[in-house]
């Protein structure tokens, strides 16, 4: 135990404050403290489906920025409060992320069967997992035990969260920063089966690909003139399309567009026309839809398993830290 760790324990025995280290994460985490845990998160987040089937995907993508962030610790629901400028306004997520409401709608329901028990950061995981099987893909067992941060950290997630302007590239090198494999990072990346982007992510390759003014030579023209149509020239950039050509139904479809020049984001077109070693598994999920659902599946157990190994709690309200929990200056300073 080093000083550091010691002085924290003493600290949080003498406040009586429950705050601890991450923890072992395994499956059937709340079996004895919440039984129904699981199938509260399933029903809650199938009833979000039918008022907004897009959340599906909106939910789903809330696991890669948190888990980035400093580790899957909900540190993305927390609110900005006058003294920490949280994640949710940071470059990747201002006008971007949705569906944060679905999360406290499971939140509250899980408070109301079993207090205290369950984290949000654990809620992201369970819903991105029931997102993928309700929408038509792989169901897959979850590990579970995470705690919430005490903070977060837009700057944080500024460094990290890549651009839709990254090429395959520079995402097998940040992929691989979290032990992310390239399959892990093409199969991941194949989260892009549901959901929807907009102009604004897509604007520059249309009209001026890295700065050539020209179009983004890689962009099949029929679908180009489709996306032309849909995103204009000084059009509106919060006008979304649709992130494959199948958005609600999660399968191997967005493989099959990547290799026809139909990718929508610079990044997942790339992954396809630019890196061969990213190439390699693009077509092959393409053409088998197990091998894409197995290796997905592989990715997100991976990308749930990141940890900061900082200090954490079960909280009350997913937007902000306990009352009585360790005020914001005062963890920074260990
Ligand atoms: C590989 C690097 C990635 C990049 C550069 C990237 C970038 C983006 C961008 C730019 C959008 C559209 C945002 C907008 O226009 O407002 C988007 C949407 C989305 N991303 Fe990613 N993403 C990546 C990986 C992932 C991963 C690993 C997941 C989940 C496992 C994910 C899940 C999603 C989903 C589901 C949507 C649609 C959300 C909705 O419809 O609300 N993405 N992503
Ligand atoms: C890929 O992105 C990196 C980092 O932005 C950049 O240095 C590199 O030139 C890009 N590669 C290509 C072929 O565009
Ligand atoms: C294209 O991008 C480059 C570099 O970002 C910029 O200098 C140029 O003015 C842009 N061209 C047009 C037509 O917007």
């Amino acid at each position: 135990m080093t000083s550091t760790h010691l002085f924290f324990v003493l600290v949080t025995f003498f406040l009586n404050i429950s705050i601890t280290f991450s923890t072992q994460l395994r499956p059937g985490f709340y079996e004895q403290t919440c039984p129904k845990a699981e199938e509260i998160v399933k029903d809650v987040m199938l009833e979000s489906m039918m008022r907004d089937r897009r959340s599906a995907a909106s939910v789903m993508r809330l696991q890669f920025h948190d888990c980035f962030v400093n580790g899957c610790d909900a540190s993305l629901l927390l609110d900005d409060t006058p003294n920490m400028l949280g994640e949710k306004l940071s470059l990747s997520n201002i006008d971007s992320l949705r569906s944060y409401e679905v999360v406290d709608e499971i939140k509250e329901a899980l408070e109301n069967f079993c207090p205290g028990v369950v984290s949000c950061a654990d809620i992201i995981i369970m819903a991105s997992r029931d997102a993928v099987t309700l929408s038509g893909g792989p169901n897959w067992e979850v590990k579970l035990g995470r705690k919430d941060s005490l903070t977060a950290s837009q700057a944080d997630s500024d460094k990290v969260m890549p651009s839709p302007r990254a090429n395959a590239t520079a995402l097998i090198d940040l992929f691989s920063t979290f032990y992310l494999s390239i399959k892990d990072m093409v199969a991941l990346s194949g989260s892009h089966s549901i959901g929807n982007g907009r102009c604004f992510s897509i604007i520059f390759r249309l009209y001026n690909q890295s700065g050539t003014g020209l179009p983004d030579p890689t962009i099949e023209p029929e679908f180009r003139e489709k996306l032309d149509r849909l995103c204009p020239d000084g059009g509106d950039l919060e006008v979304i399309g649709n992130l494959d050509a199948t958005p609600f139904k999660f399968d191997n479809q967005y493989f099959k567009d990547l290799v026809n020049g139909r990718g929508f984001l610079n990044s997942d077109q790339t992954l396809y026309s630019l890196d061969p070693r990213s190439r390699e598994f693009v077509v092959q999920f393409s053409k088998d839809q197990g091998a894409f659902f197995a290796a997905f599946v592989e990715g997100m157990l991976k990308m749930g398993d990141i940890q900061s190994g900082r200090p954490g709690e079960i909280r009350r309200n997913c937007r902000e830290v306990n009352a009585g929990s360790i005020e914001q200056g005062f963890v920074k300073s260990f």
